[in-house]
């Protein structure tokens, strides 16, 4: 294993504060990259009183002196990493030689948007609940091979042939199975072409970067999106995303070697959510649940949904666990439990009179399990206590330990609060 580098993967259904625990730890590494997901995905990190939110960029652009990296796994919308850079300008943070993006990556076009949309209208009340930012579509023509890739966007003469063969079966599609509007292939065209323009000198071989940058030893931190939960083999199909948000999708989405990945540091919430459709075992519709909710502030970084709350799934978390060869908790907003007395684990299910400590592969059988629970209790004042040696009171100590014997790991980061002094390193 590459001891200098580590990977932050989601251990839930995304939004665990990955966000957060990349730029804490960013400050040891030299490139942070992403390598799977687009603009699906929405990392917060604040800064004092300053609230960033990415979707694109890696959240290590904060820290100066740091290389950001788009990897050939992502799905990239040209537009949206313009406007987050000029974003990220506008308030003083560097974006120029320290961002690459791999000409290897496919491009979000506007009409994957638009298939998108009319994908998820047809489904009517069997919706996934998608960000609607193009994702499934352009990865089904990644896999399709039908894609516009970033080398074809900066290339005026492929990107305009591809347009021509694409564009005239999208419209088809659009028209004839979705009834949607169709798309314009003349100014599809122009925006590629001055899309193409406009990321250029971001462009460039990461494939070739990454390995020169493992070759003089730099330090890689790779950043995952979405959650294991999300994945689009393990997670909750076909309730997911579109890519291996788990860590297999960070060697295909940079090409670097799985022992490059160093390691594993998986981003547990201390509680449960999810956005979007989907069965969900420890959803809390009470007042538990709208309490996880305000105090945690759990509305998407996206697109503004209210996030579904629940207890803590050791069930799921224990299935991440395994399937990332997690080796280290980062556990966040345990603050957000100050209060709630007692507690609930999700220690197992019970599936048609059956007890089950494994995560069903079927949908329906997750909607049908009833979480078997573990009662602990709660703390009244705050999770931590300056005074005690772990810094948390005995209650909140207590409760991060039954969660690490669960699910099998350490905890090496507990979080507090979003911001980056509100941290417990062990
Ligand atoms: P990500 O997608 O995994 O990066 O997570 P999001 O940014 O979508 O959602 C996490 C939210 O929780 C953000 O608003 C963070 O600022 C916030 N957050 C992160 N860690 C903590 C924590 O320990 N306590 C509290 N209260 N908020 C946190
Ligand atoms: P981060 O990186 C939470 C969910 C959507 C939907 C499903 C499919 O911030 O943790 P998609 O647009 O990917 O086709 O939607 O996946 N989803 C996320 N949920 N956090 C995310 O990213 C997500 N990215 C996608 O809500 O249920
Ligand atoms: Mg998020």
């Amino acid at each position: 294993m590459n001891e200098r580098n580590a990977c932050v993967v989601g251990m839930q259904w995304g939004d665990e504060g990955k966000g957060k625990i990349v730029d804490l730890l960013s400050k040891d590494f030299d490139i942070v990259v992403r390598a799977q997901g687009g603009s699906n995905a929405g990392h917060t990190v604040v800064i004092g009183d300053e609230k960033f939110v990415l979707h694109l960029i890696p959240s290590g652009v904060l820290r100066e002196g740091t290389t950001c990296i788009v990897g050939n796994g992502v799905v990239l919308d040209p537009e949206q990493l313009l406007n987050e850079a000029e974003e990220l300008r506008s308030r003083g943070v560097s974006v120029g030689g320290n961002l690459l993006v791999s000409d290897r990556a496919h491009c979000v076009m506007p009409y994957h948007k638009a298939l998108d949309a009319a994908k998820e209208n047809a489904l009517g009340d069997g919706k996934i609940g998608t960000t609607l930012r193009g994702i499934g579509p352009t990865y089904a023509d990644k896999a399709a091979r039908t894609g516009v890739r970033v080398a074809d966007l900066i290339d005026r003469t492929a990107c305009r042939a591809k347009l021509e063969q694409q564009v005239p079966l999208v419209n088809k599609m659009l028209e004839h199975v979705y009834g949607a509007e169709p798309v314009d292939l003349g100014a599809v065209t122009e925006w590629a072409v001055r899309m193409g323009e406009a990321i250029r000198p971001m462009v460039g071989d990461t494939v070739d970067f990454l390995h020169d940058a493992l070759a003089t030893g730099k330090a890689i931190l790779f950043e995952g999106a979405q959650g294991t939960l999300l994945d689009a083999d393990f997670g909750t199909y076909p309730f997911n995303t579109s890519s291996n948000s788990s860590v297999g999708g960070m060697v295909t989405g940079t090409g670097l070697p799985p022992a490059e990945m160093g390691r594993v540091i998986g981003v547990l919430k201390a509680y449960t959510t999810r956005v979007g459709s989907g069965p969900f075992p420890t959803e809390l519709e009470d007042e538990t649940g709208e309490r996880l909710r305000e105090r945690g502030g759990e509305f998407g970084a996206t697109t503004g949904r209210p996030r579904r709350c629940g207890w803590f799934d050791a069930v799921a978390a224990r299935y991440s666990s395994a399937l990332n060869g997690m080796d280290e908790i980062a556990l966040t907003k345990l603050d957000v439990l100050d209060g709630i007395d007692p507690l609930k684990i999700c220690v197992a299910y019970e599936i048609d009179g059956r007890r089950v400590e494994t995560f069903p592969a079927q949908v329906e059988k997750l909607a049908a399990a009833q979480p078997v629970y573990e009662e602990v209790p709660g703390w009244h004042g705050s999770a931590t206590s300056p005074d005690a040696a772990d810094g948390l009171c005995p209650e909140a100590a207590a409760y991060v330990q039954r969660l690490c014997s669960l699910v099998g790991a350490p905890a090496s980061i507990i979080s507090v609060g979003s911001e980056r002094d509100q941290t417990l390193v062990r």
